[in-house]
């Protein structure tokens, strides 16, 4: 098997045939989950712990039903109810959990970093569920296979990723995975929202929608991160969506077949308008999802044969 790490923490540092081994296997869980089949032999007897120290809809929720897909016994741990509220420190709240002999333990936290810090003290695989502003690797993969089944290919096309870039993790992770895999990526917001370690970062950085959407094939639209904002960083959300809102009027600068794609959650009429979220021959929005479930089990799937218990 390609895929040589025991967790899944980051993109950065992956190499093409890793990336390459999660989208095919991904690609086929895709059509076992469209003809309603499951796997249950496949993570019988291990436990799945999902650790959202942060909100989530779409990433807790699929990396539920992959593992349930998949047989493993799966535990959503509620933080806002759990003892982390009477000071208990997420190293002891990591204890606490290994000594349950969890097997794979999800973890979405709001400080970069701490899924690391997670993966060095528990047994478990851990798979980074977003991280502050580091990365959000299953988000990035989930992309990258939403955008290969549609263009056929990630090498050569051209991806602009708009808006909040500087507080995106999954802007990171997409940069990293998609330079990796040979796509063309430029970044477009306000220079107070691109990180000044872009250029290092191998993207091209753009300040206004019409330039840096010529020619492009994917255009990704990133919710502003109020929640990560020190201070006011846009002047406000009409004059953000003037500029940098993805509507009809903007996307006609980019490739006439080109395709939408958000992350998720949108904020409508403040970086995306609803004419382009909704609109059915160009929109990813409701495929992204349904590629995140997919993406999910084939990472479960990989780190359990690499955690031993399942050859
Ligand atoms: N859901 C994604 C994340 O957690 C994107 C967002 O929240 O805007 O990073
Ligand atoms: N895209 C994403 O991570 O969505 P959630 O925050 O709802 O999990």
């Amino acid at each position: 098997m390609s895929y040589r790490q025991k967790h899944l923490l980051a993109i950065e540092g992956l190499h093409p045939p890793e990336i390459g081994h999660l989208l095919d296997l991904a690609e086929s869980y895709v059509l076992l989950n469209r003809t309603g089949k499951t796997q249950r032999d496949v993570l019988r007897g291990q436990t799945l712990i999902n650790l959202f120290f942060e909100d989530s809809t779409r990433t807790r929720t699929s990396f539920e039903l992959a593992g349930k897909r998949l047989g493993a016994d799966v535990i959503n741990m509620s933080v806002s109810t759990s003892s982390v509220n009477k000071g208990e420190t997420l190293l002891d709240t990591a204890a606490t959990l290994n000594a349950m002999h969890c097997d794979l333990l999800v973890v979405r936290h709001d400080q970069s970093g701490a899924p690391n810090l997670l993966a060095q003290k528990v047994d478990a695989a851990v798979i980074n569920a977003g991280d502050g502003t580091h990365e959000h690797p299953t988000q990035a993969l989930l992309d990258a296979l939403t955008i290969r089944r549609r263009k056929g290919r990630l090498e050569g096309l051209i991806v602009a990723i708009c808006g909040d870039v500087l507080h995106s993790r999954v802007a990171r992770s997409n940069i990293h995975l998609l330079t990796t895999m040979g796509s063309r990526v430029r970044v477009i917001g306000p220079p107070t929202l691109i990180p000044t370690d872009a250029p290092r970062l191998g993207v091209e950085v753009f300040h206004d929608m019409d330039a840096g959407l010529a020619g492009a094939d994917i255009v990704m639209a990133l919710r502003l991160q109020r929640e990560r904002m020190q201070r006011g960083l846009v002047p406000s959300a009409r004059e953000f969506f003037r500029f940098f809102g993805l509507d009809a009027e903007k996307l006609a600068f980019a490739k006439p077949d080109a395709l939408v794609m958000h992350p998720g959650p949108m904020n409508r009429g403040v970086e995306i308008d609803s004419a382009v979220a909704d609109d059915a021959q160009r929109s990813l929005i409701r495929e992204q999802v349904e590629m995140g479930v997919a993406v999910r089990m084939a990472v479960l799937d990989t780190l359990a044969r690499r955690h031993g218990r399942n050859d």
